[in-house]
């Protein structure tokens, strides 16, 4: 056995966190062989649910968790972190964009960013969740200026896992024999979906859909399949994104297979021309603890006109929270 790593959920007692803590604490984020000590914050009234997640916790007798802290203080819960969950937010309702949540949720991003930088480990990786993910983790990481920016990323994987199902449907195979999907920019309606680099059987798919496809079903498809969720169950997906973040925290750990990349919304470094300064999902490789963007693509000019909108719709959530960095 491994010396145990500390684990934060925050909003522990929400949809997602329920579904996240239960299966990190089980190994299925790190393995059977890495002891994990999950530290659980919520807000205080929902202490007594946070109680009950973890007595919860504690009747499952996972081998792999070694302590459960649960707490309503985020220094606490930061207290030599090693991965970070930041779940914790407001979640939007029919008829909202993720982007109406920017002022109700900044301020959690603000105080958990500090709470990072003064209590976690500087190597620690976090992952924001909480909508809307990539300016929450510009928040959060502005507030820590003592960890390295490339430490806070944001979720995109869940759109990258859908965009792959939807495709491997559309193609009658397995979702895993779809490699080097790509979600572009932001986790919202702008996000780009692009195929023009997958493969299926070492197949470009590119020659086995319409462009009419492309466009008027796969991309607005997948860019409004969290509306549809929020429509079909009355509340934003919570099972899909749990297992999405523990992907993302995987891969980001572990690596990623030689087969394939990822996408992950980290920040950007001025590859393919997206301004620094905004966290922006690009497909990356992940080796030793490490992510790094794939480079030099051949990006087609539907692609990049496709790139820039969701690009832009960041450097506005940027400039909206800009008192806050
Ligand atoms: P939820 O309302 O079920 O749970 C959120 C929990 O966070 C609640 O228990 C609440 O008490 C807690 N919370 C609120 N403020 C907090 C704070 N300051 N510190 C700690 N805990 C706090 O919501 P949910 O369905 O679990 O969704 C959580 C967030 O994740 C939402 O913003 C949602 O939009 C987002 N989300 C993102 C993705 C993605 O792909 N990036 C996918 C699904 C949901
Ligand atoms: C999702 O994509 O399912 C989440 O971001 C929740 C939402 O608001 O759509």
């Amino acid at each position: 056995m491994n010396k145990p790593v500390r684990v934060t959920i925050t909003g522990a007692a929400g949809q997602i966190g329920y579904q996240l803590a239960f299966r990190i604490a089980s190994g299925q984020m790190l393995g059977v062989n890495q002891p994990i000590i999950l530290q659980l914050l919520e807000i205080t009234p929902a202490l007594s649910a946070l109680n009950g997640v973890s007595m919860e916790l504690e009747d499952c007798a996972f081998p792999t968790l070694k302590k459960i802290i649960a707490t309503d203080d985020a220094n606490e819960a930061f207290d030599q972190c090693d991965f970070g969950f930041l779940v914790g937010a407001m979640p939007r309702g029919p008829g909202m964009e993720r982007s109406d949540l920017l002022e109700a949720n900044a301020k959690i991003f603000t105080h958990q960013g500090l709470a990072i930088n003064n209590n976690a480990n500087k190597n620690v990786k976090i992952l924001v969740v909480g909508n809307p993910a990539n300016t929450n983790a510009l928040i959060a990481s502005s507030n820590a200026p003592d960890i390295d920016p490339k430490n806070f990323t944001a979720m995109t994987r869940l759109d990258h896992n859908r965009a792959k199902s939807y495709l491997a449907k559309k193609l009658g195979v397995q979702s895993n024999e779809i490699q080097n999907m790509i979600i572009w920019g932001n986790h919202s309606a702008t996000q780009y979906p692009d195929i023009s680099h997958v493969t299926c059987d070492d197949q470009r798919v590119l020659d086995a859909v319409s462009l009419e496809w492309i466009e008027s079903d796969f991309i607005p498809t997948v860019q409004q399949r969290g509306a549809e969720i929020i429509k079909a169950r009355g509340a934003s997906s919570a099972a899909s994104a749990a297992s999405a973040a523990i992907d993302h925290m995987r891969d980001w750990s572990l690596g990623t297979s030689d087969k394939s990349w990822v996408s992950m919304a980290v920040p950007s470094d001025g590859s393919y021309g997206i301004s620094p300064g905004i966290i922006f999902s690009f497909p990356v490789i992940c080796k030793d603890g490490n992510f790094e963007i794939v480079k030099d693509l051949k990006i087609n000019e539907f692609s990049k006109d496709r790139i820039l909108i969701t690009e832009s719709e960041l450097r506005e959530e940027r400039s909206a929270i800009e008192s806050l960095l």
